[in-house]
């Protein structure tokens, strides 16, 4: 029989999961993590929210089978998509998704001028659009897509000369509106943090919204079980581990091994589903 709780379980199309997991490892040291980087299908920016929702279904019966007690959604995209699907197909698992940090933003901003950076998805999406409208208030905010910035991440190529024109160009016109925040709104964006950073200059904060998330989370666990694991992580990958470790090890993570498992049957048979659902 289980005497430890399950672990928590995430997901994103790929790497930027960790930056997610990083900070929960951070904040909750003891508890057990997995991770599951669905890199045979990154990026999931120019997929269809119907698809968008077939994946994080997937991804959560695969996360539920691993016994996980609470999944985070850790990709703004997925969030966007299917965070309310995955609520009412799950109704006893508990969710946290990520939302793009625009009311801390407002708060933090002097000059009242914020810039979202996001993957093309987010950014047309009505949760964005939901959000400014509820917390931007008068604050100007300058929601930026960066196509192509996901890719690079993947790639390892962090600070390359390719990554650092396609930032110089994304950033423009955050720079042109004179913004003094930055929201980063995709989960693989504070990997190139310091590279944003240096490219904007002194005096413009970044803003990740991971540690609110992590909070949020050990707010729910403390409130279910108060048992704790071993601190163990899982980093499981659907797509190729190279580079995977470097690019954790970037995020701050114990090194670990890398598993690797086929992509998931985003169309399952019913019976397969009714069997997955769970109704704590
Ligand atoms: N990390 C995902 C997000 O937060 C990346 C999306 C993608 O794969 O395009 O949006």
């Amino acid at each position: 029989m289980r005497t430890a709780p399950g672990p928590i379980g995430l997901f994103d199309s790929g790497i930027g999961g960790a930056t997610v997991l990083a900070a929960l490892h951070q904040h909750m040291p003891h508890d057990d993590l997995v991770l599951l980087s669905d890199q045979a299908r990154c990026p999931y920016g120019p997929r269809p929210a119907a698809e968008l929702v077939r994946i994080a279904l997937a991804n959560t019966r695969w996360l539920l089978a691993q016994e996980a007690r609470l999944i985070v959604v850790a990709c703004n995209t997925a969030s966007a998509a299917a965070l309310g699907t995955l609520r009412s197909t799950f109704p006893g698992v508990p969710f946290v998704g990520m939302v793009p940090a625009v009311k801390p933003a407002v708060r933090a901003s002097q000059r009242q001028a914020i810039g979202v950076l996001a993957t093309p998805t987010t950014i047309a999406g009505t949760l964005l659009r939901d959000v400014i409208a509820q917390w931007a208030g008068d604050a100007r905010v300058i929601a930026q897509a960066c196509p192509g910035l996901v890719e690079q991440i993947e790639a390892g190529e962090l600070d390359t000369p390719a990554t650092v024109a396609l930032l110089t160009q994304h950033l423009a016109p955050l720079r042109d509106a004179g913004v003094d925040t930055i929201v980063l709104g995709c989960t693989h964006y504070p990997l190139v943090a310091p590279t944003i950073a240096r490219l904007m200059g002194a005096g413009v904060s970044i803003i990740d919204a991971a540690p609110a998330v992590a909070r949020q989370v050990a707010r729910i666990v403390a409130s279910h079980s108060t048992a704790p694991g071993s601190g163990s992580i899982r980093y499981v990958t659907t797509g190729d581990q190279r580079g995977y470790q470097q690019l954790i090890e970037r995020c701050g993570l114990p090194p670990g091994q890398i598993e690797r498992i086929a992509p998931l049957d985003i169309n399952p048979q019913p019976d397969a589903m009714i069997n997955a659902h769970r109704s704590e």
